[in-house]
């Protein structure tokens, strides 16, 4: 293991350079419910949940995954696919809201993949509010590596969650899945300094008092207007934080959204992000002194919207529609390229807004990843959201970091078009299979193995004394595009 004394001398007195995102991992069950089919199997007219929540398929787990498995997966992954050794990680984050002890961290274990390494000196724990956590997660993570207890190691998040939803309105808008970053410096995704800002209150929007059952309570409305309120607020200050920084760099204009080139959110369901957006559209319209609302101007048509006020508008269907409208470009160029793996597995919670940046970047050539500044919104419900942004650098060629974070993501198209796709009572079947087992001691999952991933992490056995026992599959050629162990050694400014 790298000794910390070994590191010091490099980051003494200055903090390490572009630190971020350097790889990521993405995790998702191997199989998934079709939102048209379940339209038909809950007797809903046809297209509330595809059009009118812009979802197509949802994830979902049987009763042999369960956090620590989703989460044990997501790591060696990342782990296997980028050759990095278990010795040169010195923290590690679990941002989830699916407990299942009430003491006993995800992150403890997660310590037995460490086993073979002899690594035990890795700091953090987990973090948890709804949704958030994993932004909690590694915004902690960043501190670490830019603090005076930094050794020079990486750091590793994981964000993981199992959503789900008793039968009714909001079933739908389920999903699972995890995801795993390697935070450090001279990152390809780069945290931009100074641009976040953050957005806490006291609601009951959504919320799990229930410690029996993995289903929330939830105030659907609520929710939908906690979260429209928190983007406004995180947006607002970060404009705010942005033009101050602008104005040292002479530049006395406004912050828009023109900044930046990818806007990732949160994602419950896909049609909130697109409102979203509008949303963020609105805010850009409230704030310009003197708004282009001529025929072919930016805001054509709107003129009318001027004397609105932002607190008035959360259910107002007629502004959400004129500036959805007026977004759309916007919404197709900036946005919607992230929302493949929502639409496709749903509301993974604390890994959401990871799975729109892991789908942007799958969307973009390499070649044109360079400089882009991705906006991101984090909402968890409670309520904790930040707005931040990531930019990208970094050369594209072979072997450099960000090559091997974008090759990563290849196959992420293929790997979620390989599901299997079940019928809509055989997932009401395992719903109801999770309801009656939850928390059962002895008990001995039925799931099947055989349609698992390979790679894949699954439960064996709770005991009477309720210890989990974990398996894996082993992993077939999980297509790995980095050509070289990564050495800690690199990480560290010279
Ligand atoms: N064809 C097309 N669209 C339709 C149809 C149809 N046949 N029927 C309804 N719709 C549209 C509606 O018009 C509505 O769209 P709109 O809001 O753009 O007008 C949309 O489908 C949803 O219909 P609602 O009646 O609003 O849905 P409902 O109230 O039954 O449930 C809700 C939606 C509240 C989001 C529910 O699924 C829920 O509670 N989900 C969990 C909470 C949540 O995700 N909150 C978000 C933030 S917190 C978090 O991340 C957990």
């Amino acid at each position: 293991m790298p000794s910390p004394n070994n590191m010091s001398n490099a980051t003494e007195g200055r903090w390490p350079d572009d630190v971020g995102i350097i790889a990521t991992e993405i995790y998702f069950p191997s199989q998934y419910v079709d939102q048209e089919q379940l339209e038909i199997f809950d007797g809903i007219p046809a297209g509330k949940y595809t059009i009118g929540l812009g979802q197509s398929k949802m994830g979902f787990c049987t009763d042999c995954e369960d956090i620590n498995s989703l989460c044990l997966t997501a790591v060696q992954n990342l782990m296997d696919r980028n050759q990095i050794t278990y010795d040169s990680i010195g923290r590690l984050e679990v941002g989830t809201e699916t407990i299942i002890d009430k003491s006993k961290s995800v992150k403890t274990v997660l310590m037995q993949l460490f086993g073979d390494s002899g690594n035990t000196s890795v700091e953090g724990i987990d973090t948890t509010n709804a949704c958030y956590g994993g932004t909690a997660a590694l915004f902690n993570a960043a501190a670490w590596v830019e603090s005076s207890a930094w050794d020079g190691r990486y750091a590793l998040v994981v964000a993981g969650d199992i959503a789900v939803y008793a039968t009714g309105n909001a079933r739908p808008t389920g999903g699972a899945g995890a995801i795993a970053m390697l935070v450090g410096p001279n990152a390809p995704l780069v945290l931009e300094r100074g641009l976040r800002h953050t957005h806490m209150e006291h609601v009951y929007d959504f919320y799990k008092p229930d410690m029996a059952s993995e289903y929330p309570r939830v105030d659907g409305k609520l929710s939908i207007q906690c979260y429209l309120g928190a983007l406004d607020k995180c947006y607002q200050g970060y404009c705010v934080k942005a033009e101050a920084q602008m104005q040292k760099e002479g530049d006395s204009s406004h912050y828009t959204m023109d900044r930046f080139d990818a806007m990732c959110f949160h994602s419950p369901f896909c049609k909130l992000v697109q409102k979203s957006l509008a949303r963020l559209m609105l805010n850009d319209f409230m704030r310009d002194p003197k708004p282009d609302t001529n025929d072919g101007g930016r805001y054509a048509g709107l003129r009318g919207y001027k004397d609105l006020k932002l607190e008035e508008t959360f259910m107002d269907r007629e502004v959400e529609k004129a500036f959805m409208n007026c977004s759309k470009e916007m919404f197709a160029a900036k946005t919607k390229p992230s929302t493949l793996v929502a639409n496709q597995v749903g509301n993974m919670y604390t890994p959401s807004l990871y799975g729109g940046l892991v789908s942007f970047l799958a969307s973009c050539n390499l070649a044109e990843l360079p400089g882009k500044r991705i906006g991101l919104f984090s909402y968890g419900s409670g309520l904790a959201a930040s707005l931040f942004s990531l930019q990208v650098k970094g050369d594209t060629a072979p072997g450099s970091p960000l090559w091997k974070l974008r090759s990563s993501l290849d196959d992420l198209k293929f790997r979620l078009d390989s599901r299997r796709c079940v019928e809509p009572s055989v997932f009401a079947e395992t719903m109801k299979l999770r309801e009656d087992t939850h928390h059962l001691a002895k008990y001995t999952p039925v799931g099947s193995i055989a349609d698992l991933f390979p790679g894949t992490w699954y439960l064996t056995y709770v005991d009477e004394m309720h210890r989990r026992k974990y398996s894996s599959k082993p992993s077939s050629n999980l297509p790995s595009p980095r050509v070289d162990k990564v050495p800690v050694s690199s990480l560290i400014n010279s």
